[in-house]
C-alpha cells in the first residue's frame, strides 16, 4: 500500500474530530435568510457561464442564484446520504475493518448525518413552505438514475467507484466553502450569511473527510483486482460526464425561474437550455470546477490510476501529464 502525502494518520484524524466537534445548534438558526442578497458567490454557479445569463435582469439573476444555491445544498444532501452514509454503513459490516478506521468511519457517518440536517434546516429557513416533506425541489435526479445509483451502491465491495465519487466531491465541497469564505471576506454584506455559515461549518469536517477518503483508497480500493478497478474507472468516468455536462441543478433552476418569471419562458430559458451543452466545453466553467485551483488533490490522485485515463479527454483546464511531473 502506497503511503500518501499530506494525509494525517487515523489517530491524528480521530483526535482532531474530537477537538473540533460541533453540533447543529452551533449555527445561528434564528438569523433570517436575506432575500435581497445572493445566496452563493455569483461565479460559483454554472449558469453564470451560459451566454444568456447576461440577459437576465438583476432581480432574475438574484433569484437564479438563490435557486442554484438551494440546488447545491440539495445535491450535497443527496451525495452524502447515498454515496457516503449508506455505503459506509455497508462497509462497516465487514469484520476486518481496523479499529482506528472503524472509529474514524463511525464519526464520519455521524458527521454526514449532521451535515444533511444542517443543509435541510438551511433550505427550510430559505423557503419555509417548500420543504415541509424534505423532498428536493431543485436538484431533480431522474428516477431511473436514482434506481441505478441505489442498485450500484447496495454492492459497495463490487462496485468501488463510490470511493472516487467521495474523493472528488469532498474536495469540491471544500472548494465551495473556500469560495463562500472568500466572498464574505471581499464583501461581508454580499452573500447571505446563513448560506455562508452552513458552508463554513461544513468545511470544518470536510477538510478531514477528504483525508479519510484517501485512507479508504489505500485500505479498500488499492488491493482490489485490476478488473474491478477498471470497472470502477468506467463507472466513475460515466458519472463525471454528468458533472462536466451538468443538467440536474440548472434544469431544476430553469423550471422554477420559468414559474416565477413568465417572461423568461419564451426565449431566454429555451436559449439557456440549448446553451447548457456548451458548458462542458467552456474553459471558464472548467477553471471553476475541474482545475488545479479547485480540486488539485483529486486530480493528482486521478493521474496515479490508469483506469481513470478516460477522464482526461473531458477536462480542458488540466492534463494528466502536469500532475505526473
Ligand atoms: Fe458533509
Ligand atoms: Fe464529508
Amino acid at each position: 500500500m502506497k503511503p500518501r502525502k499530506d494525509v494525517g494518520t487515523l489517530d491524528v484524524l480521530n483526535r482532531k474530530a474530537v477537538e473540533n466537534a460541533f453540533g447543529v445548534e452551533a449555527l445561528d438558526w434564528a438569523r433570517p435568510v436575506e432575500r435581497g442578497r445572493f445566496w452563493a458567490p455569483e461565479q460559483l454557479i454554472s449558469m453564470y457561464y451560459l451566454p444568456s445569463y447576461a440577459k437576465l435582469s438583476p432581480e432574475e439573476k438574484r433569484r437564479c442564484n438563490q435557486l442554484y444555491a438551494m440546488g447545491i445544498c440539495e445535491q450535497i444532501i443527496w451525495l452524502e446520504e447515498n454515496f457516503l452514509v449508506k455505503t459506509l454503513r455497508r462497509v462497516l459490516k465487514r469484520a476486518d475493518v481496523p479499529a482506528p478506521l472503524r472509529t474514524a468511519l463511525d464519526t464520519f457517518i455521524d458527521e454526514e448525518i449532521k451535515h444533511t440536517e444542517m443543509f435541510w434546516r438551511t433550505l427550510e429557513k430559505a423557503e419555509p413552505t417548500w420543504y415541509k416533506r424534505r423532498e428536493f425541489r431543485v436538484y431533480l435526479v431522474p428516477r431511473a438514475t436514482r434506481m441505478l445509483v441505489n442498485a450500484v451502491l447496495s454492492l459497495p465491495k463490487l462496485f468501488i467507484a463510490w470511493i472516487w465519487v467521495a474523493i472528488f466531491f469532498e474536495e469540491r465541497t471544500v472548494d465551495y466553502c473556500r469560495n463562500y469564505l472568500k466572498a464574505r471576506k471581499e464583501d461581508p454584506a454580499g452573500i447571505d450569511e446563513s448560506f455562508t455559515e452552513v458552508q463554513e461549518f461544513h468545511f470544518k469536517d470536510e477538510i478531514r473527510h477528504f483525508q479519510l477518503d484517501q485512507h479508504l483508497l489505500t485500505w479498500l480500493y488499492d488491493p482490489q483486482p485490476a478488473w474491478k478497478r477498471r470497472l470502477a474507472g468506467k463507472m466513475f468516468t460515466a458519472l463525471m460526464r454528468g458533472y462536466v455536462y451538468p443538467k440536474n441543478i440548472p434544469g431544476g433552476v430553469m423550471a422554477m425561474l420559468g414559474e416565477e418569471f413568465p417572461r423568461l419562458r419564451t426565449e431566454i430559458i429555451p436559449a439557456m437550455r440549448s446553451e447548457l451543452i456548451g458548458l462542458g466545453t467552456s474553459r471558464d466553467f472548467h477553471d471553476l470546477a475541474f482545475s488545479r485551483g479547485s480540486v488539485p488533490k483529486a486530480m493528482a490522485l486521478f493521474a496515479e490510476y490508469p483506469e481513470l485515463d478516460g477522464l482526461w479527454p473531458m477536462f480542458l483546464a488540466v492534463t494528466k501529464e502536469e500532475f505526473q511531473a
